[in-house]
């Protein structure tokens, strides 16, 4: 199976880029951090109870599947539920903890093991596949992001401060990249790509001619 992993932080446009260029070269979407985002949405469901062997065999026992961009759980969609302020709000505590860690691992595993697909997350190319075969590491200065996520809020016509914006960012950015397991970190294969002031389709289009690039070097040296 080929896969891309393209990891990154929040903000980077990660999301847009990652569905995008799977439906460009028709290859399956995966974005583990709406796995981590349900599992953070059951975890408040059920009273935000402490992390124990319980929570984690609850977990196991789903079906994760997906379907275009969204995750499936045991046959229902999940896609607006997991963008509220309170599952944004306890996802990146939801994150740290290994034992999920190692849930999410195995289930985003477990869904590409039969497909091509453009996988997308924070430890992508470092745990989860590290043999991908192209690896992506997009990111943008605090700033470009700070204005994408403005942007989104008010589009939704829902307040926001700028200010607060880099706040929230940057305490994200510290906490993901702090972590003990799975910080995120560019792999050291992989290519890292600046997204300010490029627009969607334009790092769609750079990722793309590095894949067909790719391909045409490993065809070419198959043939030798
Ligand atoms: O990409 P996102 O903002 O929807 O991710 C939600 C949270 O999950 C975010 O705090 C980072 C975390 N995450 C992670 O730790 N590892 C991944 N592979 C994907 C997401």
């Amino acid at each position: 199976m080929i896969y891309i992993a393209i990891d990154g932080p929040a903000g980077s446009g990660k999301s847009s880029v990652a569905s995008e260029l799977a439906k460009r070269l028709g290859f399956g979407y995966l974005n583990t951090g709406n796995i981590y985002r349900v599992i953070s949405f059951f975890w408040i469901q059920k009273g935000q109870p402490e992390f124990s062997k319980e929570f984690f065999e609850f977990i196991k026992g789903k079906n994760f599947s997906v379907v275009d961009d969204s995750v499936i759980v045991d046959g229902k969609s999940f896609n607006n539920e997991l963008r509220t302020l309170e599952v944004g709000r306890v996802v990146s505590k939801v994150a740290e903890i290994p034992e999920i860690r190692e849930i999410v691992t195995r289930k985003s595993r477990e869904i590409v093991k039969d497909a091509n697909f453009v996988v997308e997350g924070r430890d992508i190319g470092t745990v989860v596949l590290p043999d991908a075969f192209l690896k992506i590491f997009l990111t943008a200065s605090i700033e470009e992001r700070a204005r994408r996520r403005y942007k989104e809020l008010i589009s939704k016509g829902i307040k926001a401060n700028f200010e607060d914006i880099i706040d929230e960012i940057k305490e994200r950015d510290y906490i993901d990249s702090s972590r003990t397991i799975s910080p995120l970190k560019a792999a050291d294969d992989a290519i890292v790509i600046t997204t300010d002031g490029l627009d969607l389709e334009e790092v769609v289009n750079k990722i793309y001619s590095i894949y067909t690039e790719r391909m045409k070097s490993v065809r070419d040296n198959s043939r030798k």
